[in-house]
């Protein structure tokens, strides 16, 4: 595996000793990942103090197997995702537990199925044609947000796809909505580790409530809507039309606002993300730049890409593969014991706070060669033989891994495939990792928009 890539894009330099109270507070609400110790990115296992209260971080695969796999029952999501989360997510399939969640995954299982996602590979597609039309509408030159333009298209698709053409969403309104919640994380970790209430008063609390209503306002419109309208093969229609096994009973309003908002939040969101740190990576490296551009090419991107060119788009996977290594959009797995449980000889009581710091895990010392290196070979299909299928978890593992990965993989490659040739994003800011739940650029990525002249558009000139 070629280790001396010569590209180490940017990246969070961790303290190498806690810093005082007040500081410590201040970073966690600005960015959680500037107090991660320096030790999780060399050690197995890392216990923090902090106020009395231990948190355990876990980076051993073997160890992050034994949770996730081996005795997932062991644990639950942990309070702290719960205070992060439930406010607008309620309890939906990424915030519950036990027979609640099984119920939930059950339902919305059939829809993720490969069959299904192949189905949706042209409506992903063709939202990447609507995406560059708008771009192709803008000056040479023009500054945009490599995120938020990755968020309209990603969650045009999820309209289009598994809320079947649900057109009555402001995307911006939305956007900034989530953006908004997301803003504001930072003080609900210091709050929880604090041990001050959740609705202890804080800066942009309100805003916060504010941007909750909107989400989930604009969500139960949604469902108010389908029951008057006609029924429709989707997300919506079988969480209305589920019913539980045992008793036969529907789904409340509620639970499917708190599933759809779920499937919205973590279904756009994160895919875009992925895309914008793809960009960014490919925009430091022109040799796997290149690479990925004949690919597309090759497979009759931008105007002849079709599915089938879609599932052979290797290289543009690996790139993705590598941007979610450096940038996992998930930045940590949080965890509680629900009775004592020993992790690598240490003791954690019930109720731990047990972090899978997925960033560090995917930048530790002893697991990869030159870890904050960009390097899409590392996932060529013969170098995977030589890692731990854990030391690599961008989806999760186990019972709970992401629902969406086959989708997220296969939009994410499209959409690539799709606009790179099109379009060059010139970023004009060294971007800063944000742990917000989700691991986003410090300001939306800010770019300059680049036009290419394709080969095909010049054959046809
Ligand atoms: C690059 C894109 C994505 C990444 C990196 C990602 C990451 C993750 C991770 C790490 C988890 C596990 C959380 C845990 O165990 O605590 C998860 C769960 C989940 N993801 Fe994704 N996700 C992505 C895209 C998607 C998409 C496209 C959808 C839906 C359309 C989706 C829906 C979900 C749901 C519903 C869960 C909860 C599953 C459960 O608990 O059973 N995700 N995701």
């Amino acid at each position: 595996m070629p280790s001396d890539s010569p590209v180490t894009p940017a990246r969070i330099i961790p303290p190498a000793e806690q810093p005082a109270f007040l500081r410590y507070l201040r970073t966690v609400v600005r960015n959680p990942l500037e107090v991660w110790p320096e030790a999780i990115y060399r050690d197995k296992v890392h216990v923090e103090r902090f106020l009395g209260r231990d948190a355990l971080f876990v980076m051993d695969p073997d160890l992050i197997h034994q949770i996730l796999v081996e005795e997932p029952e062991k644990y639950l999501k942990s309070e702290m995702m719960q205070r992060l989360l439930a406010p607008a997510l309620g309890r939906g399939m990424v915030t519950s537990d036990g027979a609640q969640w099984r119920r939930q995954r059950r339902i919305v299982a059939p829809l993720f199925r490969p069959s299904e996602v192949a189905r949706y590979v042209p409506q992903m597609l063709a939202a990447a044609d609507r995406e560059a039309v708008r771009l192709a509408a803008l000056p040479e030159g023009a500054p945009v947000s490599l995120t938020f333009e990755m968020m309209r298209m990603t969650f045009d698709i999820i309209a289009e796809t598994i809320l079947a053409g649900a057109d009555t969403f402001d995307v911006p309104a939305l956007a900034e909505a989530i953006n908004v919640y997301l803003s504001s994380t930072g003080w609900v970790v210091a709050l929880a580790q604090l041990r001050l209430p959740p609705n202890f008063p804080r800066p942009g609390r309100k805003r916060f409530h504010e941007a909750r209503d909107y989400l989930r306002r604009v969500t139960a419109d949604l469902v108010a809507a389908r029951r008057r309208g006609k029924s429709r093969p989707d997300l919506i229609q079988a969480l209305i039309d589920a019913r539980d096994e045992e008793t036969g009973e529907a789904m409340t309003d509620v639970e499917i606002v708190d599933n759809l908002l779920t499937f919205i939040a973590a279904g756009h969101e994160t895919t875009a993300l992925a895309l914008s740190w793809s960009f960014y990576l490919l925009s430091l490296d022109p040799v796997a730049e290149r690479k990925v551009l004949a690919e597309a090419e090759a497979a009759g991107a931008p105007d002849r890409l079709t599915p089938e060119g879609v599932a052979g788009l290797g290289y543009t996977r690996q790139v993705i593969s590598e941007a979610l290594r450096l940038y996992p959009a998930a930045p940590a797995l949080l965890r509680q014991p629900v009775e004592p449980v020993e992790i690598g000889g240490v003791k954690a009581r019930p109720g731990t706070q047990i972090f899978i710091p997925i960033y560090a895990v995917h930048r530790h010392k002893a697991l990869w060669d030159n870890p904050d290196g960009f390097d899409p070979d590392r996932f060529a299909p013969e170098a995977g033989k030589m890692r731990h299928r854990y030391q690599y978890l961008p989806f999760g593992g186990g019972p709970r891994i992401c629902i969406g990965m086959g989708f997220a993989l296969t939009e994410a490659a499209a959409l690539l495939a799709k606009l790179l040739p099109r379009f060059r994003f010139e970023v004009t800011e060294e971007p800063v990792p944000v742990a917000q739940v989700t691991l986003r650029p410090r300001n939306g990525l800010p770019a300059r928009l680049r036009h290419r002249r394709t080969t095909q558009t010049a054959r046809a000139a």
